[in-house]
């Protein structure tokens, strides 16, 4: 009797240990993607208005894989912006458990979750070993739809040049507030 109560005092307390580290984690990868989306945001919105649409192909391109790079070599984390609909499929094809977890976003936010709040967060055993896993999804904003809009609310000059260098795109007909994708994270442990 009493080590079965032992047991099974050990075994909440481990629970208990995991999720603390989950939450832990969380709060950490946090801290880095919600300053990498800002920034992001903040860049596209600033390339929009000032240079116009198609000068702010540089943000989506150039800026977001730099800083990803910069912060993956920072942490040691592996931090990428991920799609179930991608224009650039090196970048941003999901794996298995990113297509997952970005299709019970699309169920959570079908179910009236707000898409800025939608998070996951796990730790997982691949065959190379531990690894703690977060995503936070990204709504697209006003100053997406350019790029990333319906056909008709892209202008004709971005098309083209769309067409030209993603003839297999697949990152258009999203409206405000859809869920383009998400920042994901995946921490060795
Ligand atoms: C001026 C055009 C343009 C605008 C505006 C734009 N994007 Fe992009 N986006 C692109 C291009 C081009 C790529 C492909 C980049 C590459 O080659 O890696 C891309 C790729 C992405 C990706 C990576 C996944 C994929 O499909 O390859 C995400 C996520 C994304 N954009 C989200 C956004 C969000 C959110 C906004 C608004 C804050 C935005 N984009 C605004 C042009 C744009």
């Amino acid at each position: 009797m009493k080590k079965i109560t032992l047991f099974v005092l050990l075994a909440l307390t481990s629970v208990a240990a995991c999720a603390d580290e989950i939450s832990q984690y969380q709060d950490e990868s946090r801290a880095v993607a919600m300053p990498f989306l800002k920034k992001l945001g903040a860049a596209n919105q600033k390339a929009v208005s000032e240079g116009g649409p198609d000068s702010a192909t540089g943000v989506c391109r150039d800026i977001a894989p730099q800083m990803a790079g910069e912060l993956s070599r920072q942490t040691g984390w592996k931090l990428t912006r991920v799609s179930l609909k991608v224009r650039n499929p090196l970048l941003g094809t999901a794996d298995a458990w990113e297509q997952k977890n970005l299709q019970a976003f699309e169920a959570r936010a079908a179910k009236g979750e707000k898409p800025e709040t939608l998070e996951v967060a796990e730790i997982v055993q691949e065959p190379a070993g531990k690894s703690f896993r977060f995503m936070k999804a990204i709504p697209l904003q006003q100053g997406c739809v350019v790029c990333h809009g319906a056909t008709e609310q892209i202008p004709d000059s971005v098309k083209a040049s769309l067409t030209k260098e993603y003839p297999h795109d697949q990152a258009t007909g999203y409206s405000v507030g859809q869920i383009r994708g998400a920042v994901s994270i995946k921490r060795p442990l």
